[in-house]
């Protein structure tokens, strides 16, 4: 999918992060919350990658177990994803994908090295982009040097199919502008009445800023599929009343004692047990994101395996 707004510099293989004054900052400089929203520089450099950011308003939802081990289902589905850890507070994909980064996106604002530099490979092709928790030079990331991180992400390599964004906990301006540079923002929240209220307010901010395209919605932790059902059902009545959105509804995981067991093992759920329930909720998600090519179908183009 080509997209309007200056091309990426796809020549330029080793990237930096530091902030170039000058041109870059006028990419910056947008008017409305939707032409910002539009112009976003991250949107600019990726012209064939998708980019799916995972939020929540509410902390300890499962984002991050999502994000690892729906990578790691589209991995082995055969597409090519890039992990960023967009929790600079309590940045964990390497733990959960069991990966041990020497160096991680500090050293990157910092000047020291490169993204190239610092992208580790993880199981099943993922390849993740480690932050660390608790770097003053990460927490304090103004929103300039943010944009620029995320336009060198979609320079990165031509060899990826999708981007997936674990992004921290709450509605600060560093998750909604993770948020507004994706295609696609996934909200996750659980069938407990505080998850529902802060997955809504999350949706209602993104809103007002002008976020091109509806959320989706993905339930955790559910106790059944009709309890996930109908915590769906719910925030998107109110979202469709209040807010005149559709929300699409992405599935559920269902409450699985076996994640918290992989996260012990630091393994995926996916690959520690592959028969869990969980592990077959996050495979389902990724066949929705990324069906196989029909065996009759001599060409499966990559725009619509994308449409979820
Ligand atoms: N489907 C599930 N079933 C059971 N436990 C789960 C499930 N999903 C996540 N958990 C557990 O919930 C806890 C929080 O998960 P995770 O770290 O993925 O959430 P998070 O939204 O990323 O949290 P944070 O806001 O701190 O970043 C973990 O201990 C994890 O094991
Ligand atoms: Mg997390």
């Amino acid at each position: 999918m080509k997209r309007a707004g200056p091309p990426g510099k796809r020549g330029e293989r080793r990237l930096r992060v530091v902030p170039r004054r000058g041109t870059d900052r006028h990419a910056v400089a947008a008017t409305s919350p939707a032409a910002e929203a539009d112009n976003h520089p991250a949107r600019w450099s990726r012209p064939s990658v998708r980019t799916i950011a995972i939020a929540s308003g509410k902390g300890g939802v499962g984002k991050s177990n999502l994000a690892a081990n729906l990578a790691v289902a589209l991995g082995a589905r055969g597409a090519r994803v890039l992990l960023l850890d967009a929790d600079f507070a309590q940045a964990n994909l390497d733990l959960l994908l069991g990966l041990h980064p020497r160096f991680d996106l500090q050293h990157v604002v910092s000047g020291e090295k490169t993204l190239e530099e610092i992208v580790v490979p993880g199981p099943e092709g993922v390849r993740l982009v480690p932050a660390s928790s608790g770097s003053p030079e990460l927490a304090e990331l103004d929103d300039f040097t943010r944009e620029c991180l995320l336009r060198n992400i979609g320079l990165l390599d031509d060899e990826i199919d999708l981007v997936l964004i674990d992004t921290a906990t709450g509605v600060s301006q560093h998750v909604t502008s993770f948020c507004r540079s994706a295609d696609d923002v996934l909200v996750i929240c659980t069938p407990e009445l505080p998850a529902f209220s802060d997955a809504y307010g999350l949706i209602k901010l993104l809103h007002a800023q002008g976020l091109a395209r509806a959320p989706h919605l993905l339930v955790n932790q559910a106790g059944s599929t009709e309890e996930a059902e109908e915590t769906a059902h719910r925030i998107r009545l109110v979202a469709r009343r209040f807010l005149r959105l559709e929300l699409e509804y992405w599935g559920a995981v269902p409450f699985d004692p076996a994640v918290p067991r992989a996260v012990r093992l630091q393994e995926p759920v996916v690959t520690a047990f592959p028969n869990s329930p969980a592990a077959a909720a996050y495979c389902a998600l990724a066949e929705r994101l990324w069906p196989l090519p029909d065996p009759d179908e001599r060409v499966h183009p990559q725009s619509e395996r994308l449409e979820a």
